[in-house]
């Protein structure tokens, strides 16, 4: 197989935080408990787009349990790194959850707003149950209590991106996770 070329962002990278390597097993191992949680049930996966697409996309692949898959956007005013306040939920769910089992997928659990806002409405649907998958927890960033029940891995207080995560909607393709050099941070003048 010929050799996939290297993404030339990677070059915006101070360091790589969780290697794709490192990413692929943990995905596994993630698939393997929700799939012995949910074995005999039905369930119904909401990724919360843009930033859960990749990760739900590996994910899927490896659950065998029988399921439906629809999308929620969530999106709080953002500059750059910093997510102003509550987030705007677009409910544009397709299907009927009310009775199902929803798994919640997301990228990152940070300050805990968007995914308890979300949580909340699935709720509010009379869904039969709600979990929260998310790839990484910024435990020390919390605002509003919420712990997920599916963890890929806890990082620090760092802003990433990769593997799904943006900064101003670039380097989702990156398919590890990292921290970039400041001065792509820096707001152009
Ligand atoms: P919340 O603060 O838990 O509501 O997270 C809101 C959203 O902010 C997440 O779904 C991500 O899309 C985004 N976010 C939080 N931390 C990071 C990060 O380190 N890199 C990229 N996006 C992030
Ligand atoms: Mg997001």
């Amino acid at each position: 197989m010929a050799l996939r070329k290297p993404i030339p962002e990677l070059k915006h990278l101070d360091h790589v935080l969780v290697s794709e390597t490192a990413i692929k097993r943990r995905v596994r191992e993630l698939a393997e408990q929700i799939n012995r949680a949910y074995r005999g049930k039905d369930l119904t996966v909401i990724a919360i787009v843009n930033g859960a697409l990749i990760f739900t996309a590996d994910l899927l692949r490896k659950l065998s349990t029988p399921l439906r898959l629809d999308c929620i956007r969530a999106s709080s005013y953002h500059t750059g790194m910093q997510a102003a306040g509550k987030p705007v939920i677009v409910d544009n769910l397709k299907l009927d959850i009310a009775g199902h089992h929803v798994l919640l997928v997301d990228d990152i659990l940070d300050t805990g707003n968007t995914l308890s806002a979300v949580r909340e409405l699935l709720v509010a649907k009379h869904a039969a149950s709600v979990k929260t998958c998310v790839l990484l927890d910024k435990k020390a960033r919390r605002i509003v209590p919420f712990e997920a029940e599916y963890v890929g891995f806890e990082i620090p207080n760092e802003f990433v991106v990769g593997y799904g995560l943006d900064f101003n909607e670039r380097y989702r393709n990156i398919p590890c996770i990292g921290v970039l050099k400041s001065k792509y941070y820096a707001p152009k003048l």
